[in-house]
């Protein structure tokens, strides 16, 4: 296995992913073929000394009937152990949680209060736990870092009273959930990490030997949590500079009157330094500028497309493109195999091994190929693979990821990292947890997922807008600066403002392939001259925007359409014709009552943008400053 895996590791192939799923699959049935949580919990017993209080744990019974524990400290829910709850029992030895890794559905572990020596037990090993107790030991010694990684559910940490020593450890910073950790009264030493959690309420560092300055991210906890540590300093405590005779006065230009040889001599120093510093910002400012200009000539001078002889709307729109033979930028360089390129450079926190390490969890086989989504450090990140990326040389991927990996904006999900290889290419994202504007708009709705409501609807109709727009101006040399521009890749942050995905790659996938599946190449333009246009993207944004009012799912999505005249363009010009407009809307679509000319105004507007004729066809900026005017209305 050993082997295996490292052979797998050092040469990346396309199957990796799937073994690592199956080996996952495996470690699951067996896990769960392995003995009852009874024989478990027996087993850990044995473990552990001085486990006279343990004395209903008896094969005899089962641990839990119900919601009921039949075992003494057993947590039960519905039949199952959900929680162990070992307090104040003077049980002595290490714990050891091998024995209860097969419990699956055990969220919390507490061994509060008892006689519990050695080491940290190895937590993560439990990764489904949600909460950890075990305050008032005598566990010591230094927490490996990683001893909480990848535990995306935890929620507490109550360490308090132990002897733990060294550093906190780094991968506490990395929880995504963790809303109470109390370290208090350890020997924990070193500064305090960076927890920049929102969802942290309540830490507790004191009587520690910390030292250095609190985190920013802290300085809203009460003072009481970083009490008894002789070194610690900044907000909410006293201010890490010891206080100076006299406080530090901001430099200021003494007053004209004051005459004298010393202060004209001070003024002269002071206007020198302003001129260097003002003559440095504008030398950064400059070379930054002549970066971007070049940036953008070298972008104009080798456009990164590269097409075959499938091309048929290269010649008569968009910027004059330069057709180039593949491979000849194609320096296989070994060094460079299996390497991840980050984008930004705060994001290098992992490298392809985590990422192939890690656990991965299919998401969909979307257009072009299957998407997993990868825990690594309790990052959540999405991993697109594509096997259709093949026509384009190293050099030209390189700088068109680097030109995608630059663009900055709200209403853009990030690329954070990519991985190329000839035949195959992965692009890293992260992962948005509230899911695509599809899912929301065609998904089981329950009263967590409610249905979009009609104000939450134009909001993300004009996020998405403002995210076209920007790609652009950032991108003035792709025809279509998405392409791909449908429903499944709007994805919704926890605010549900929209973030565009799977935007910038037609430059980059194979033009067959592209022409067979994404969206540009499913306009009107397209079908009938065989071209895409700058408009195309708008004819996709109004699509979406007929979809979003009607809810219906567009035929336009599908790869084989049954009937090409069914689309939903088609259907509600039907209904408008019918007059039967109003029964064009969504029915579901709450907080509508009041604003039915709202509704109809933007109607309009998604139909302008789907115009057949490209001439007459509204362009991005008519319909965004379009939309930009409807407004809520009076809605209830
Ligand atoms: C309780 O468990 C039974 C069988 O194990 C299952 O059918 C049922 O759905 C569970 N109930 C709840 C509320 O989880
Ligand atoms: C700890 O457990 C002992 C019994 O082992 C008990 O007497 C004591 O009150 C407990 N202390 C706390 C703080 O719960
Ligand atoms: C932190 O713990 C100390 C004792 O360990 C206690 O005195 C203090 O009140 C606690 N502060 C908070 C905010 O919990």
């Amino acid at each position: 296995m050993g082997v295996r895996e490292a052979r797998l590791l050092r040469a990346p192939n396309p199957n990796i992913f799937f073994f690592i799923i199956l080996l996952s699959c495996y470690f699951f049935m067996s896990s769960s073929f392995a003995g009852s949580d009874s024989d478990a919990l027996l087993s850990f017993k044995d473990s552990l000394s001085n486990t006279r209080a343990l004395s209903s744990w008896s094969p005899s019974t089962n641990p839990c009937k119900g919601n009921r524990g039949n075992w003494i400290g057993v947590l039960c829910f519905n039949g199952t152990v959900r929680g162990l709850q070992l307090e104040n029992m003077g049980l002595k030895g290490t714990v050891d949680l091998n024995y209860l890794v097969s419990m699956e559905n055990l969220k919390t572990i507490s061994f509060m209060n008892n006689t519990f020596t050695g080491a940290m037990p190895d937590i993560k090993k439990l990764i489904w736990l949600r909460s950890v107790y075990l305050s008032y030991n005598h566990f010591s010694g230094e927490i490996p870092e990683e001893a909480f990684l990848g535990m995306r559910f935890l929620k507490k940490v109550l360490l308090t009273n132990n002897e733990f020593s060294g550093k906190i450890p780094l991968s506490l910073t990395a929880l995504p959930r963790l809303t109470e950790l109390r370290l208090d009264g350890n020997k924990f030493e070193g500064q305090i990490p960076d927890f920049h959690q929102p969802s942290l309420k309540s830490l507790n560092v004191s009587n520690n030997e910390l030292n250095g300055p609190i985190p920013p991210s802290l300085s809203k906890m009460d003072s009481t949590s970083f009490l008894g540590n002789e070194n610690l300093c900044g907000e909410p405590l006293g201010s890490c500079k010891p206080p100076k005779v006299s406080p530090s006065i901001p430099p200021s230009i003494p007053p004209v009157k004051v005459s004298g040889k010393k202060s004209v001599r001070n003024i002269v120093l002071i206007v020198v330094i302003l001129v260097l510093v003002a003559v440095a910002f504008a030398a950064a400012f400059i070379i930054s500028h002549l970066r971007r200009q070049q940036g953008l000539l070298h972008e104009n001078k080798t456009p990164t497309l590269l097409m075959n002889d499938h091309n048929k709307y290269a010649a008569s729109y968009g910027s004059p493109m330069q057709i180039k033979s593949p491979e000849t930028h194609a320096h296989p360089r070994r060094s460079e195999q299996g390497k991840l390129f980050f984008l930004w450079e705060d994001r290098a926190t992992f490298d392809l091994h985590d990422l192939l390490r890690a656990t991965a969890e299919i998401l969909g086989s979307g257009t072009f190929g299957a998407s997993y989504k990868a825990t690594i450090l309790s990052d959540n990140v999405v991993v697109k693979r594509y096997k259709q990326m093949n026509n384009v040389g190293r050099e030209d991927f390189h700088e068109h990821m680097r030109r995608l990996g630059s663009l900055t904006h709200p209403n853009l999900l990030p690329l954070v990292a990519y991985y190329y290889k000839r035949e195959e290419k992965l692009l890293v994202s992260d992962f948005v947890e509230n899911g695509s504007l599809a899912f929301h708009l065609h998904g089981n709705h329950n009263i967590d997922d409610p249905v979009l409501d009609w104000p939450t609807r134009l909001r993300i109709i004009k996020g998405v807008g403002k995210g076209l727009s920007s790609l652009y101006s950032t991108l003035p040399s792709l025809v279509a600066a998405h392409g791909h521009l449908k429903s499944s890749n709007v994805l919704l942050n926890e605010s549900m403002e929209p973030l565009l995905n799977d935007y910038g790659l037609i430059p980059v996938i194979n033009q067959d392939h592209a022409q067979h599946l994404m969206m540009a190449y499913k306009s009107p333009e397209f079908a009938k001259y065989g071209r895409i246009t700058k408009k195309t993207d708008v004819w996709s944004y109004g699509i979406l925007i007929l979809e979003m009012l009607t809810g219906r799912f567009p035929e336009n999505y599908l790869t084989q359409r049954h009937d090409p005249d069914a689309d939903l363009v088609n259907w509600v010009n039907e209904m408008i014709k019918q007059k039967r407009t109003s029964e064009v809307f969504d029915s579901e679509m709450e907080g509508t009552r009041d604003s039915k000319g709202e509704l109809v105004k933007l109607l309009k507007i998604g139909m302008s943008c789907c115009e057949e004729d490209v001439e007459t066809r509204l362009d991005l900026n008519q319909a965004i400053e379009m939309i930009e005017e409807v407004d809520e209305g009076e809605s209830d």
